[in-house]
């Protein structure tokens, strides 16, 4: 007989406050990755046993929504004290740490399989840190000098020039959820949204402390003309930059990530072989890198943004995460927030199909599986990063769709409606597959009923994920306006 809605939401809870939670001189720092069976410890050699900044995101934020807030500002601190001051690295947060005698260690890349580097722990802690602020009305964690400190680091390394004239961040393959090589390296699309909202939490945290510094005016916002100390300049001319970055960030997203039908015939028919300042084509892409699929999959309303766009070479996959933070974020405008809705209605067989979601779509093959990800084993077609399905990131689009929702509630009725139908229907999957399959951390194959070949089970962010959607859509939907960043409007 199946569990009741009630019991399987009081099993999620309990593992996640009792079995998942690691505690380090008598508190709580973080969840594991997966919580080991009791028969069989953690095998040494994989990091499941780790604390992941990425996965700890869904808990925190769980935490934030049930009041118990204390264990957000413990994780932000110890995640601050392990920020690297080493001169190749310094700024960037570990992608995970780990307590081992008595001391906390952490992984910037450097112990990863294939030595990987992860720039999104670092994004996400300046987001993490801005709603937790925003939510508690703690502004005297803002005004820390360390935590000042932390975010001018944080900044330096993207706030500097480069040989790119673009706001884009630039990073290798793997830098992200996708740790392993999966042809996601230059500018792919998660990484950029994350740092959009990333620079925009900045700026609102440095201007928490400027304001109460008396450097700037709460009302007019107006620079006072006392003059700053050499710091305290710096946090100014960051918090202008942050500013203009993210302004320029978004117009170059939504230039040249943003696709609907009507955009693509337009693609199809640009020049190319141009230079110079006045070009239609200025990454000289040609016809052929268009996918013939993407006709069928857009229709004639859809619209997302596209995985990554390089010189010659745009990757027209669909990426889940990064077009919900898109959304989430405000990235997209609210007319094109329908697309989006749109399209993952009309290709739900897609990208829902037997596990809310799949990944990315379509999936590398053949010989771009071979080239492209070096024949990655994990990452075989249909498997993992590859289009396999990750119930972890459901709950993004749950908060997708309830913010616009609750923006917008006279628009697109009809759509609105099938969106909640759709996010209904795939929470009953949730409901019934996830306890039966052990909670597992990602499904394998076209509709995405396997349980992953090599998925971990009792995977902390699949459970944390499904309480944060089962909490939004049963007990309180105006927590999605948790995860919303600052306007550029509101902070200037
Ligand atoms: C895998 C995933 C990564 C996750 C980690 C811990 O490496 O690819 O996104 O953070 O497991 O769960």
């Amino acid at each position: 007989m199946d569990m009741s809605e009630e019991s399987i939401v009081q099993i999620a809870q309990s593992l996640i406050h009792e079995q998942a939670m690691v505690q380090f001189q008598g508190e709580a720092v973080g969840a594991i990755a997966a919580i080991p069976k009791p028969s069989q410890a953690v095998q040494p050699d994989l990091n499941y046993g780790e604390i992941f900044i990425r996965d700890n995101v869904p808990v925190m934020v769980y935490f934030l929504m049930q009041g118990k807030a204390e264990v957000v500002r413990h994780f932000l601190q110890t995640c601050l004290s392990l920020q690297s001051q080493q001169f190749e690295t310094r700024g960037i947060f570990p992608t995970s740490f780990v307590e081992t005698n008595g001391q906390v260690v952490a992984d910037y890349g450097q112990r990863a399989i294939g030595r990987v580097v992860s720039a999104d722990a670092t994004l996400w802690w300046a987001i993490l840190a801005h709603m937790y602020v925003r939510r508690t009305g703690d502004r005297a964690f803002a005004l820390q000098h360390q935590v000042q400190v932390g975010l001018q680091c944080f900044l330096d390394l993207i706030l500097r020039p480069s040989f790119r004239g673009v706001p884009t961040l630039y990073v290798p393959d793997g830098a992200f959820m996708i740790d392993r090589p999966l042809d996601v390296w230059g500018t792919p699309l998660e990484i950029q949204v994350l740092l959009y909202g990333s620079l925009l939490s900045a700026a609102s945290l440095i201007q928490m402390d400027l304001v109460n510094k008396g450097y700037l005016n709460p009302k007019s916002k107006i620079q006072n003309p006392k003059s700053p100390d050499p710091f305290t300049q710096n946090q100014i001319n960051q918090f202008h930059l942050s500013l203009d970055w993210a302004k320029r960030l978004r117009r170059y997203l939504l230039k040249n990530y943003w696709v609907m039908s009507k955009t693509v015939q337009v693609l199809r028919r640009r020049p190319t072989e141009q230079y110079g300042d006045a070009i239609e084509n200025e990454y000289n892409i040609q016809t052929e890198t268009i996918p013939h699929w993407l006709q069928d999959w857009l229709g004639d309303r859809g619209g997302y943004l596209i995985g990554n766009i390089r010189t010659g070479r745009p990757d027209f996959r669909f990426f889940t995460m990064g077009n919900c933070l898109g959304a989430i974020f405000d990235v997209i405008s609210f007319r094109q927030q329908q697309a989006l809705f749109r399209l993952i209605l009309q290709n739900q067989q897609d990208l829902i199909a037997e596990m809310p979601m799949r990944i990315c779509h379509p999936p590398l093959s053949d010989e771009d599986w071979r080239k492209k990800t070096g024949y990655d084993r994990k990452n075989l077609p249909w498997c993992y990063h590859n289009a396999g399905h990750w119930p972890c990131l459901f709950w993004f689009l749950v908060v997708a769709v309830l913010r616009h929702q609750h923006h917008h509630q006279r628009q697109d009725r009809q759509l609105m409606i099938e969106m909640n139908g759709l996010l209904e229907d795939a929470y009953q999957l949730l409901l019934k597959q996830l306890p039966r399959q052990h909670w597992a951390e990602y499904f394998d194959g076209p509709i995405g009923n396997w349980m992953g070949q090599q998925a971990r089970v009792y995977q902390t962010w699949t459970i944390v994920g499904f309480l944060l959607v089962h909490h939004l859509l049963k007990v309180n939907r105006s927590d999605a306006q948790i995860l919303d960043v600052p306007s550029i409007q509101s902070l200037l």
